[in-house]
């Protein structure tokens, strides 16, 4: 079915990428937690075994580990509380893997992550289907256009009927679903899948997820011998040739436009269905696109080199106390030592040692390209949401911040050091492990936060990294929008009659406190002119 049907969205995806920018895969990878994504994570880096960017990076290699092992809580909790970025090749392909952390208390660094991708992989437990947290950032991707290929995971175990998990794909998400592969049984007879359209079996017992043998169709005694209790075999056959004949075709315009999603089983576990999982990021997965600036839309291809920063990451490397930005190439080339702008002070900045990072190393870049994500170090230069150009002065958009949930004021026990920690805040906030709102009566800051643990992050950094020990304080405020009008006098009039509500961003935007959601609608209520917005783009 696959090969048959939609000829020439097959040659387009079958040709050979060979110039830099059709080469990349920028990808994410979205699930609930415990669906797999770490062990599918550790088995693809396997597919791009040894990195050697051939010609592009003359990599030196810099014995460093990368992985977010850092941080105590981290240990303890035994969470991944940093989004990080591997890259590695695989056929013709360079891929650029953006991890995001599973726990949901750090969901605006996911959805920041989302910004950087091309497409993602939403992988599912075959026993348990869609859950609520991969629906929730299928639905940040279906925002953003960002096509879907799905991988069913864990056939290996008793799983969910195939039909009934594709059926609850297509209903819940509104997407439709064209299986790429069928499992032959389940759970403890799960023996391989059967490549619909192409006669082809990958059966689970041959080394290393490479033996794929052709069958001569569904007659073929080899799902007998693979499936043996009483009567398996034709039920199998049964059900995967309504598979074949009954559901959707692959159709590469409809998945590149988020309409469709291509269908894998496997199990993560066992290393199998990976292969056949990559292989179709490598013919399916859109190449990088364009990138949507204030001005215009940005093409991959520009000769100019632009590219925006989604995420800060400090202390990767103990010994070194670095802080590391991560900023997706739009297009152009970066070179490594080239001046760069920076946008939002128009100063420049110099790419003296770009980093790309992989499994558990990282290495200097000497170039990289559109799709490419690589990471700046810097001490407090850049922030979330900052472009970077050749000299052009445009504003890459939608690195988005949240009106947080939670809201606290920090109380320092040693007053001394108020001046340091403000300075400390500052950065936090710019790096984007907080919010910090500055209230317009001069009383401490108010730090914001999505999730709890956000706040553990910041007390244990602070006393670490600044040697301040905090604590927090409840507030009166329970939630704070973001507000704007069109008229400067109108919005001068709500700012002067709520005072002491009153706070403004790092950025110097006005945010507005209130102490319930209910007096929050009475004043939207109330000041109708006044835009009250619980995102705000960075910029
Ligand atoms: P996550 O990052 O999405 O949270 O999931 P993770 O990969 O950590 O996997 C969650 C659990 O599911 C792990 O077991 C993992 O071994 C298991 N798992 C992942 N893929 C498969 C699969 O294809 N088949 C089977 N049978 N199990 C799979 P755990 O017991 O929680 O952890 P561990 O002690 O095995 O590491």
């Amino acid at each position: 079915m696959l090969m048959q049907t939609h000829d020439s969205s097959d040659a387009k995806a079958a040709r050979a990428p060979s110039d830099p920018v059709s080469r990349r895969r920028t990808f994410a990878i979205i699930s609930h937690p415990d669906a797999g994504k770490t062990t599918l994570t550790e088995k693809l880096l396997l597919f791009g075994g040894a990195i050697q960017l051939a010609g592009e990076v003359k990599a030196k290699r810099n014995r460093v580990s990368t992985r977010s092992d850092w941080m105590g809580i981290e240990k303890e909790r035994g969470i991944s509380v940093v989004t990080s970025v591997m890259t590695f090749e695989y056929g013709d392909c360079v891929f650029n893997l953006l991890d995001t952390p599973g726990h949901e208390d750090f969901s605006e660094d996911t959805y920041r992550t989302l910004t950087a991708v091309d497409s993602a992989v939403m992988v599912i437990d075959a026993a348990k289907g869609i859950e609520a947290r991969t629906r929730k950032l299928f639905e940040v991707c279906r925002l953003r256009d960002i096509p879907i290929v799905t991988f069913v995971n864990k056939l290996d175990r008793e799983a969910r009927d195939p039909f009934d998990l594709l059926d609850e794909i297509e209903k819940t998400l509104a997407l439709d679903v064209a299986p790429v592969t069928w499992p032959i049984g389940r759970g403890r007879s799960f023996a391989g899948t059967y490549e619909l359209g192409a006669n082809r079996v990958r059966r689970l017992d041959a080394a290393d997820d490479a033996g794929v043998v052709p069958v001569s169709g569904f007659e073929d005694p080899l799902f007998d011998a693979l499936l043996t209790e009483a009567g398996e075999a034709d039920g199998w056959r049964e059900e995967a040739e309504l598979a074949e004949g009954g559901l959707k075709a692959f159709d590469l315009d409809a998945f590149r436009e988020g309409h469709l999603t291509p269908v894998f089983f496997g199990s993560a576990l066992r290393n199998f269905g990976v292969r056949d999982l990559i292989d179709g990021l490598a013919r399916f997965a859109p190449p990088p696109r364009g990138q949507d600036a204030d001005k215009r839309l940005v093409e991959p291809t520009e000769p100019r080199m632009t590219g925006f920063v989604f995420k800060i990451q400090a202390n990767m490397d103990p010994n070194h106390r670095d802080r590391i930005a991560f900023m997706r190439v739009c297009s152009g080339r970066l070179n490594r030592g080239m001046k760069a702008r920076l946008v939002r002070t128009g100063k420049p900045i110099s790419l003296s040692a770009p980093q790309f990072f992989f499994a558990q190393d990282r290495a200097i870049a000497d170039e990289a390209y559109a799709g490419d994500v690589v990471g700046i170090p810097n001490h407090g230069t850049l922030r979330i949401g900052d472009t970077l150009t050749e000299g052009e002065d445009l504003l890459f958009r939608g690195v988005p911040s949240f009106a947080p949930e939670i809201l606290r004021r920090v109380k320092l026990t040693d007053a001394m050091k108020a001046k340091k920690l403000r300075e400390a805040l500052q950065q936090m906030g710019e790096e984007g492990v907080v919010q910090v709102f500055l209230p317009h009566d001069g009383s401490q800051a108010i730090v914001g936060v999505v999730g709890a643990l956000q706040l553990d992050v910041l007390k244990e950094r602070l006393q670490a990294e600044y040697g301040l020990p905090v604590d927090y304080d409840a507030t009166r405020f329970t939630v704070c929008r973001w507000i704007a009008a069109d008229s400067e006098v109108e919005l001068d009039r709500f700012v002067g009659a709520h005072g002491s509500s009153m706070a403004s961003d790092l950025d110097g935007a006005p945010v507005f406190m209130a102490t319930t959601a209910f007096s929050l609608r009475y004043e939207e209520e109330r000041w109708e002119k006044i835009r009250f917005t619980d995102v705000k783009d960075y910029q």
